[in-house]
């Protein structure tokens, strides 16, 4: 039995900086109320007419991953790609990626589990790795929100909050079962499902339909949030799954060196960081910089962990996500 193990990582934000006072010009919004409501400053946000996409910025991301990893593109066995915001209806990002990096033939699969996107797909190439399938895997999160949300105040108690990035990682196979990833653990509860939602475009609501509609009240091809609702189910779903991790490999919260949180909302790390006991120095958290940025969030936190020195050789990691379907997850990993 193999272990998986990260060995490379990378991220890629856009340069373009929105500040919440850039948002108080398109909305009826305001510095203090995004910052007290959520802990967001700023965020990046893809310049309009770039050409910039979610598989363009997780290729990026991708190549800094392969190369720290020590490998070539060619060393790639597969690709998961996990966004919600995908080039295109279909095919996926993961074909994408293939391509613009120029990879053999290998196989490529997305996932669509939203903010928990980036947690599923570690845990589908730990699977690959694991049965001795594949050694080198190549997993993505990547989101260009900014070009589907809703810019009126209509729209603001979505809009403030999501921003566009991307981070990758190499997972590799290790003989070592003490290191890597040592176990993860996935949950969904699909009565939910529209309590986070972009409704449209779909089968059951397709675009013509939508243009014969020419409804300018129709806010289905926007994402829609329950705020509230979400927030409470996080706290409550957040802490399950890491408790569930920490039992699982029989180990305490004062075990954990760094915890990694999908950045959904400053408050819901906090109450989790409170909750378990941590001290500021076992959690990473850059949601200030760059906003909810969905399947990408916690690659890019861990990677700037990462190169910040917060992470070293033997720590262990606790990776945790909530978010839409409702899905949520966590990762225990010993680096
Ligand atoms: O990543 C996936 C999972 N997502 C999450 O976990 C997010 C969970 N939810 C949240 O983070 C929070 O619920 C939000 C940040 C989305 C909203 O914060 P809240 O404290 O739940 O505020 P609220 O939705 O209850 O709105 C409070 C007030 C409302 O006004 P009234 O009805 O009290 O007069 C809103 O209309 O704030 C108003 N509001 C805004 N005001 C200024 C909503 N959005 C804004 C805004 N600027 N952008």
């Amino acid at each position: 039995m193999y272990n998986s193990k990260i060995t490379g990582m990378g991220y890629f934000v856009p340069d373009n900086v929105v500040t919440n006072d850039d948002l108080s010009k398109m909305m009826d919004t305001n510095d203090a109320w995004i910052q007290e409501r959520t802990g967001i400053k700023e965020r990046r946000w893809i310049e309009k007419g770039s050409g910039e996409t979610s598989s363009s910025m997780g290729a990026k991301a991708a190549k800094i991953a392969i190369e720290r990893a020590g490998l070539t593109k060619d060393d790639i066995d597969f690709i998961v790609f996990a966004t919600l915001s995908p080039d295109m209806y279909f095919p996926g990002c993961g074909v994408q990626i293939q391509e613009i990096l120029d990879m053999p033939t290998i196989g490529a699969l997305d996932v669509r589990n939203q903010c928990s996107g980036f947690v599923y797909a570690m845990s589908v190439a730990d699977q690959f790795i694991k049965t001795g399938m594949y050694k080198n895997v190549l997993v993505i999160g990547s989101e260009y929100h900014s070009g589907g949300l809703d810019l009126t105040t209509r729209g603001r108690g979505v809009s403030v909050i999501f921003g566009d990035g991307a981070g990758a990682a190499v997972l590799s196979r290790t003989e070592d079962n003490n290191k890597g990833i040592l176990s993860t653990h996935l949950h969904s509860e699909g009565k939910h499902a529209r309590e986070l939602v972009v409704e449209a475009p779909s089968i059951a609501h397709w675009v013509p339909q939508i243009l014969e509609e020419n409804d300018p009240n129709d806010e289905s091809y926007y994402p829609y949030m329950n705020g509230t609702f979400v927030f409470k189910n996080a706290v409550v779903r957040f802490s399950e799954v890491i408790m569930e991790g920490l039992v699982k490999n029989s180990i305490l919260p004062t075990d954990i060196d760094m915890f990694i949180p999908h950045q959904a909302n400053l408050r819901i790390s906090q109450f989790i960081q409170k909750k378990f006991q941590l001290r500021d120095d076992q959690v990473y958290n850059n949601i200030m910089k760059y906003g909810n940025t969905t399947a990408a969030s916690i690659i890019i936190a861990l990677t700037e962990a990462w190169e910040k020195g917060k992470i070293k050789d033997n720590d262990l990691v606790v990776l945790a996500a909530f978010g839409s379907g409702f899905t949520w997850g966590s990762v225990i990993m010993r680096w």
